[in-house]
């Protein structure tokens, strides 16, 4: 009887021990062994001052990438004068809950203060100390966070929509061989992290052929390109899970892992460039623009789930050539699409609710991981 008794109780402690072994309730268990799942942190969470968020990026995530902490305005604001009081932050969080750490970014056309590509009489910098300073600055920046920051954004958002080169401060002072120097020294400066490639829209076909060209001709040049980062500020209808697929075979083919590096899905109306990610892009408020100011309808929430589901199971099936999954926020009130392109707009495209509730996407994704395992 009593042995009876045991064995029942064993089984019953055997299955409840399956179903919580098959069924992962953090993101990062979900996904365990397929890619790391990251996420896009503020100054709120690197300081603990958003307990709540906090706590959700400890428990849920095994990748952080800084939103703002670590960019040339924030960290490098003036000429000799760097700040790194946050960034050091950042990555203690990180270090402390064992994480995958990025770094974002060293090389940009936004968030550069005007001081870079200026002399002392305030005429455009002249190559070699434009040159001199991006050598400095990455140096400086890679070089404090040698060997506890895995992988920069080295170059971020080089390229126009038609896959040619963006015309930047960068390479318009430089040249187009401003990328080579950038990758070379950040190699320089820790030779151990991965170097990344990270842009928006490379799901655009003539973006992409843009984006393969140019890491061929880096490949060319001795750089060892490890990632290339899709950033995925994704729309409900694009792009399509198929183009999505599409995207990360032509990248991978390059002998490179794929990343998702700023993952959200917009679900309010578009505007004229819709798919573009250019954070000096901005529109008028309107009223008409910002229909979901009261809560989003439930039709809508759910379509979100199975659109993030769907997603999710690209990257899955391709999990071989995949390293990370990181998405740009937390929770809705932390989505820079809250304030862009329009000012004001209530924005619901991430995991978390306003109420750190996590949403029916956060199912979805761990149900795609749970079924495509
Ligand atoms: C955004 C941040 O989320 C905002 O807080 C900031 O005001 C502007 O930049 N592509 C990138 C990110 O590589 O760094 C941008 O982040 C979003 C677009």
């Amino acid at each position: 009887m009593l042995h009876r008794r045991f064995t029942i109780l064993s089984m019953i402690l055997t299955a409840s021990l399956a179903v919580s072994a098959q069924t992962p309730t953090t993101l990062k268990d979900a996904y365990r062994g397929a890619f790391h799942i990251g996420v896009a942190i503020n100054s709120d969470q690197i300081t603990g001052k958003d307990a709540r968020g906090t706590a959700i990026v400890a428990e849920q995530f095994d990748s952080i990438s800084p939103e703002n902490a670590m960019k040339w305005e924030n960290i490098h604001p003036k000429a000799g004068k760097y700040d790194f009081t946050l960034a050091d932050q950042y990555v203690d969080f990180g270090e402390k809950h064992h994480m995958f750490i990025v770094g974002h970014n060293l090389v940009w056309h936004s968030q550069v203060p005007a001081w870079v590509f200026q002399d002392d009489s305030g005429k455009p910098v002249n190559r070699i100390e434009l040159l001199r300073r991006m050598h400095d600055h990455i140096f400086t920046v890679v070089g404090r966070y040698k060997g506890r920051i895995q992988s920069w954004d080295v170059v971020n958002e080089a390229l126009n929509e038609d896959g040619t080169l963006r015309d930047s401060k960068w390479k318009q002072i430089i040249g187009p061989e401003y990328l080579i120097w950038a990758y070379r020294w950040a190699h320089e400066a820790d030779p151990m992290m991965e170097l990344n490639y990270n842009d928006y829209n490379l799901e655009n076909p003539a973006k992409r052929k843009g984006a393969i060209d140019l890491i061929k001709i880096l490949q060319q040049n001795g750089i060892k390109i490890a990632v290339v980062g899709v950033q995925g500020h994704d729309h409900m209808n694009w792009p399509s899970a198929d183009l999505e697929e599409q995207t990360i075979l032509d990248l991978a083919n390059l002998g490179v892992k794929v990343a998702i590096t700023e993952l959200d899905l917009d679900v309010l109306p578009t505007v004229p460039q819709a798919t573009t990610a250019d954070v000096s892009y901005h529109v008028e408020s309107d009223p008409k623009l910002n229909p979901y100011s009261k809560g989003l309808p439930d039709s809508v929430q759910k379509a979100l789930a199975t659109r993030y589901a769907d997603l999710f199971k690209v990257y899955l099936k391709h999990r071989e050539v995949m390293s990370r999954v990181t998405l740009w926020g937390v929770t809705d009130a932390d989505s820079w699409l809250n304030d862009w392109p329009v000012k004001g707009r209530s924005s619901y495209p991430l995991l978390w609710d306003r109420n750190f509730k996590p949403k029916p996407a956060f199912d979805a994704v761990i149900q795609a991981a749970n079924q495509g395992k």
